[in-house]
């Protein structure tokens, strides 16, 4: 290999011998290294706005887009009576988390009853209940159980056991201190969870409604490694784009065949249309057709 000293050499040599003095080829060859150094750094260097935005000029290969496709395959599902034990063995050390709830230093912070929801009692609920029958129901998006105990009511009065999975990390969102005040918290911990376990052991649904207390991406993701699939599920989590998308790419995959998923928040302006536009996209993309019931949206798969 030459080195660069060499070849820095050589074109002075050159140059010389076409008559340039050597003060002036090292002079020509400084202003020649700056030129291409300073061309190499407007190559190299990203601006502000390159770093922030991703400008793809050619199509995606193979192999990236494989990391933003959404597993589609799960474990063999496991019989629907099991799914209770599996939870509270993988979940809770295999004790009932509602075992001596309220504990002594939570039951003054909680209220005996406290509910509130966003049209979590819509006819939607009822018809799909009625049409489905449904053994499994999975909630992604539970706060403080309005629809998932009405849920339990609905189904209670069909005569049917069904298993309702209540998906929440009991976080609400950012402000919600703000807006519920009578929810307490504690050292920065909203009481989100124990109200709404409260309100499940009020009504005396403790057998029914079990939770899974983590992010709805996760929580979907490993029930899919269980093969945990449901009849029914009701997504109602975040309502930005990004977040309704990947719920209902992920909880699509857990429903059973002839089940129907469902969701809240289809006609909402709030989060730009978020909901709307991902289940408008995931239909397209997979051949459904969007029916509207109330402000509800519904995808079967029959
Ligand atoms: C609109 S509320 C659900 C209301 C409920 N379905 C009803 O009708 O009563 C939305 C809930 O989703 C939960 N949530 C939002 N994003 C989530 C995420 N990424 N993981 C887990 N929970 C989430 C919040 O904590 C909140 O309790």
């Amino acid at each position: 290999m030459i080195s660069e000293s060499t070849t820095t050499r050589r074109i002075v040599a050159a140059l010389h011998r076409r008559e340039f003095t050597k003060t002036a080829s090292y002079f020509l060859l400084l202003i020649l290294s700056y030129y291409l150094g300073y061309l190499s750094a407007l190559i190299k260097i990203p601006s502000y706005h390159h770093a922030t935005t991703t400008k793809v000029n050619s199509p995606p290969q193979t192999t990236d887009t494989d990391h933003y496709l959404f597993q589609t395959r799960c474990a063999d599902p496991i019989p629907s009576q099991l799914f209770h034990q599996t939870i509270l063995d993988r979940i809770f050390n295999g004790s009932s988390p509602y075992k001596d709830f309220p504990q002594p230093h939570i039951k003054p912070l909680l209220r005996y009853k406290r509910i509130r929801g966003w049209g979590s009692t819509g006819l939607v609920f009822k018809n799909l209940i009625h049409k489905v029958k449904p053994k499994t129901i999975i909630e992604i998006g539970t706060f403080l159980g309005a629809s998932a105990l009405h849920m339990a009511e609905l189904t209670q009065q069909l005569g049917l056991q069904t298993q309702i999975l209540c998906i929440d990390d009991f976080r609400g969102w950012p402000g919600l201190s703000t807006r519920f005040q009578d929810i307490k918290m504690v050292n920065g911990d909203t009481m989100l969870l124990y109200q709404f376990m409260q309100n499940v052991v009020h009504v005396n649904a403790t057998e029914r409604v079990i939770f899974l207390p983590f992010s709805t991406g996760s929580t979907l993701e490993t029930l899919c490694e269980w093969g945990i699939f449901a009849d029914l599920i009701e997504v109602d989590a975040g309502h930005d784009f990004h977040s309704a998308w990947s719920d209902i790419n992920r909880a699509y995959k857990l429903l059973r065949p002839g089940g129907v998923i469902f969701g809240h928040d289809y006609f909402t302006a709030a989060d730009n249309r978020g909901v709307r536009r991902a289940v408008n996209m995931f239909a397209r993309v997979n051949g459904l057709r969007v029916k509207a019931d109330g402000q509800h949206w519904v995808l079967d798969t029959v």
